[in-house]
């Protein structure tokens, strides 16, 4: 994502990496494109909680359509599925997922989604907590983890960046996935510094598919990225047509002329989830 207070789709500040990208929560360049944006109106945002309406609209008012950060989250809230079914094609690059530490006691993951991350978190943890503030992405990620039959390893939570349900030096790990931005809606500074109070000394923090790298590095996080080739793998042709229409518009005609269910990242423009940024924290 391009816009600083779009999580993870954005390309990053500057390019740190040979083939570098990054990532807005989840992305597309510059946002939410239009054809999300239209889905919404202003009527929708009475779909936020208390809590989150005093984060994603403080003034009492937005414009989904002009607001590429709140259409996000009303995509979350009104058609949790629809961005289901766009995560689970932009799958993360298996380094990011082995470069985690593994055989740890205990991980928090915030703004955990659908599980995109979650479900690669089980094994690494004895205790998997994943916060999520969107009430319909709960659900998904419960229901799915009960079809794995794992849902006495992972706690799913509500929470938020600047307020975790979590007493301090909890974890090993403390993880977001193309969720933190700079933004105070979507991290900031003290959603960052609550990611570090819940981690203990001598743990690390990560931000998977990072944009605002620069913003990070002022505050000790160092960089990491994994080469390769890497594509969206959508579940059918069919879906790669509707899904790049509504998420990649630029690329929608590209994405039906190659009739692939596999969409390289290039064609659609978007940085790959191949990165990471993390900091350990002082022991
Ligand atoms: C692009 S989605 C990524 C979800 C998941 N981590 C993944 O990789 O598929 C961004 C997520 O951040 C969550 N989010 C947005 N604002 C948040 C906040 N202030 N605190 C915690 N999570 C937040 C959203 O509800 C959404 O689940």
């Amino acid at each position: 994502m391009t816009k600083p207070e779009t999580p993870a789709r954005a390309r990053p500040e500057r390019a740190p990496a040979p083939a570098g990208a990054g990532a807005e929560p989840a992305g597309s360049p510059g946002g939410a494109p239009q054809e999300l944006r239209r889905r919404y109106t202003a009527a929708d945002l009475a779909v936020f909680t208390r809590e989150e309406a005093s984060r994603f609209v403080p003034q009492g008012d937005g414009d989904p359509r002009g607001d590429a950060a709140l259409a996000w989250e009303l995509l979350y809230r009104l058609e949790p599925e629809l961005y289901d079914r766009l995560a689970s094609a932009e799958r993360l690059h298996p380094g990011v997922v082995s470069w985690l530490p593994r055989h740890v006691d205990q991980i928090a993951e915030v703004g955990a989604g659908t599980g995109r991350l979650t479900m690669e978190l089980i094994g690494r943890g004895r205790r998997i907590v994943a916060a999520e503030p969107a009430l319909p992405l709960r659900r998904i990620l419960r229901r799915k983890l009960a079809a794995a039959d794992h849902g006495d390893r992972v706690q799913v939570i509500d929470g938020f960046f600047d307020q975790l349900p979590l007493p301090g030096d909890f974890a090993d790990l403390v993880v977001a996935c193309s969720a933190f931005t700079p933004s105070p809606a979507h991290g900031g500074e003290d959603g960052l510094a609550e990611m570090e109070r819940v981690c203990r000394p001598g743990g690390c923090v990560a931000i998977i598919w990072p944009n605002h790298l620069d913003w990070l590095a002022t505050r000790g996080y160092r960089y990491v990225s994994f080469p390769g080739p890497m594509s969206v793998e959508f579940a059918s042709v069919d879906e790669a047509v509707e899904l790049a229409g509504i998420f990649y518009p630029q690329a929608a005609a590209e994405v039906q002329r190659r009739g692939s269910r596999k969409v390289p990242f290039e064609v659609i423009g978007i940085n790959p989830p191949r990165d990471l940024a993390f900091k350990v924290l002082a022991g």
